[in-house]
């Protein structure tokens, strides 16, 4: 397998939003990402990627885009973003943008434009049909909405949106539109930036074939459709080929073979890619289908193309909520899930907050939400007379916002997040769980992942290193083995609340490198307590 930098860095993701808020109106901002950067740094990782802070009018927290080239007022402006690079590559880590070219604002000038009249120049560079039979072309939902068509009175059709209806599809068919697009990713690429997070970059094309889904909830029907993959050589062909830079898509619904397609190295396409597997399949931690996963992925791309390995991001509720302990068990669980995302195959990603163990949050009622997609779904189900308690319950656990809560730096008022509101509450258990306290205690969350990532530096074994699940069908204990030339290193895991066993059968000459207990081993090296993580060196 080729090396490249991407495939040995950690990435950090900030949520500027939520991560400090330099000037006091309750929204983070680039120039408190600046303000924050030794903290990061500090953590060892090497790249940052952000989430999108282009001009927006923010229905969908940055992800609906006005102007490809503005910076939205909350975030700053294009000093800031300047100055932010600068201060980035200073400290020697590199940084990626958000691209976010599925869809645009309906207050992007384009859109604007294309719904002025069936004949406008710009008509073609959204996705417009007739209605049928008088009403939506089909069945198909959006993520966000209950139809993927909206109404348009004026010009008598209806345009296709895959998320919210402020947030049109752009026709990729359109050539013109392309090249524009194009144009705009140079223009942050010659700015300096490292590369770009591709928000669902295999939505691009669409399905021709508009009739009726059978089963309109499973909207897979969106994503992966025939023209795809010419797209994405294009856009390797017209820019990315012509600088050093990573490039990781937001690809859902696929399997390790259509994965592959999307980062076959010798397909020039994408370098990497976030699949939804496991987030899509788990509410909750399935020990024994996530194994499976992760043994599928790692075959099915061997020596050919990389995978990313992260449990949660500004979508996903925090992992060691969804698929850990955080009561009892918070410390020790944080720390274990850190471990597996260190130590399987791919590039990790640690998002804002992990590093000290953050959690979800559950506030009172739907109106201490912001998630769109989160508050679409409430007025939908409540809609059609289901019990308003009954669906908030339902929706909490996934909520996007147990996520988007500001990052925990303190203990003082807001966490020391912002002097002002913030945009969404923080998170009540921020006294004990805070960014502070972590950097005073030698063996806090944050200190585990430092070290993790240091391993990972020094040992090509955890980035290169080949992967064998050793316990297939164990649902508590998740071991298994890295090896590179002639090194073996042998991770186990105990996911569970109670003790396990495992016997160290053929492994005799075994090195503990870390752990996340502090154990003498004249106890009983063969007992592992709830949540241990242990990683060895195999002699
Ligand atoms: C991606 C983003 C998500 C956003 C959606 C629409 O899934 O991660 O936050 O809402 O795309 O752009």
């Amino acid at each position: 397998m080729n090396k490249k930098w991407w495939k040995e860095a950690v990435v950090y993701q900030i949520y500027w939003r939520s991560f400090f808020d330099s000037d006091g109106d309750g929204y983070g901002d680039l120039r408190g990402v600046i303000k924050k950067l030794d903290y990061v740094k500090k953590l060892g990782v090497d790249v940052i990627w952000l989430n999108p802070f282009y001009q927006s009018p923010d229905r969908d927290n940055g992800y609906d885009i006005s102007d490809y080239y503005g910076i939205m007022e909350k975030a700053g402006d294009m000093a800031a973003f300047d100055e932010l690079i600068h201060e980035i590559h200073q400290r020697g880590m590199k940084v990626i943008m958000d691209l976010v070219v599925n869809h645009t604002s309906d207050q992007h000038p384009w859109f604007m434009e294309s719904r002025s009249s069936q004949n406008n120049s710009k008509r073609d560079w959204y996705i417009w049909k007739d209605p049928k039979d008088g009403r939506e072309p089909n069945n198909w939902r959006s993520y966000f909405a209950p139809s993927c068509w909206e109404w348009d009175k004026a010009t008598g059709q209806y345009y296709y949106h895959s998320f919210a209806v402020e947030q049109p599809d752009l026709n990729w068919e359109n050539p013109e539109l392309r090249q524009e697009i194009y144009k705009m990713m140079r223009f942050w690429l010659d700015k300096g930036i490292d590369g770009f997070r591709m928000d669902v970059i295999n939505l691009l094309a669409k399905k021709e074939d508009l009739s009726d889904a059978e089963n309109p909830y499973n909207i897979s029907y969106l994503a992966n459709n025939p023209g795809i993959h010419d797209y994405l050589k294009e856009m390797h062909r017209e820019v990315l080929q012509h600088y050093d830079v990573m490039t990781v898509g937001e690809i859902p619904f696929v399997s390790p073979e259509e994965g592959l397609l999307y980062v076959d190295e010798s397909r020039n396409e994408l370098n990497t890619l976030f699949h939804f597997q496991v987030a899509d399949e788990m509410p909750v931690l399935d020990m024994l289908r996530f194994k499976e996963i992760q043994t599928s992925w790692h075959e099915g791309l061997k020596q050919k193309g990389w995978n990313s390995q992260f449990l949660n991001n500004h979508d996903h509720t925090r992992q060691v909520t969804r698929y850990g302990n955080d009561g009892q068990y918070r410390i020790q669980s944080a720390k274990l899930l850190a471990a597996m995302i260190h130590t399987l195959p791919g590039t990790p990603y640690i998002y804002q907050g992990e590093e000290i163990g953050m959690t979800g949050v559950r506030f009172d009622s739907i109106n201490d939400y912001n998630d769109i997609a989160m508050k679409n779904k409430y007025n939908e189900e409540v809609a059609k007379g289901r019990d308003p308690e009954e669906v908030f319950e339902s929706i909490l656990l996934l909520s996007r916002d147990n996520s988007r809560t500001p990052m925990q730096w303190s203990s003082s008022s807001q966490a020391g997040f912002t002097a002002g509101e913030p945009w969404i509450k923080v998170n009540p258990n921020f006294k004990e769980i805070n960014a502070k306290a972590a950097l005073e205690d030698s063996d806090s969350v944050y200190y585990f992942y430092q070290k993790l990532i240091e391993l990972r530096k020094q040992n090509e074994v955890m980035v290169y290193g080949d992967y064998k699940d050793l316990l297939p069908d164990d649902e508590h204990l998740y071991v298994y083995t890295r090896s590179y030339n002639d090194v073996t290193w042998l991770i186990v895991l105990n996911h569970d609340d109670e003790q396990q066993r495992f016997t160290f059968n053929g492994f005799n000459n075994r090195k503990l490198i870390l752990t996340n207990y502090k154990r003498d081993f004249e106890e009983n090296e063969e007992v592992l307590h709830p949540h241990e993580a242990r990683i060895y060196k195999i002699n």
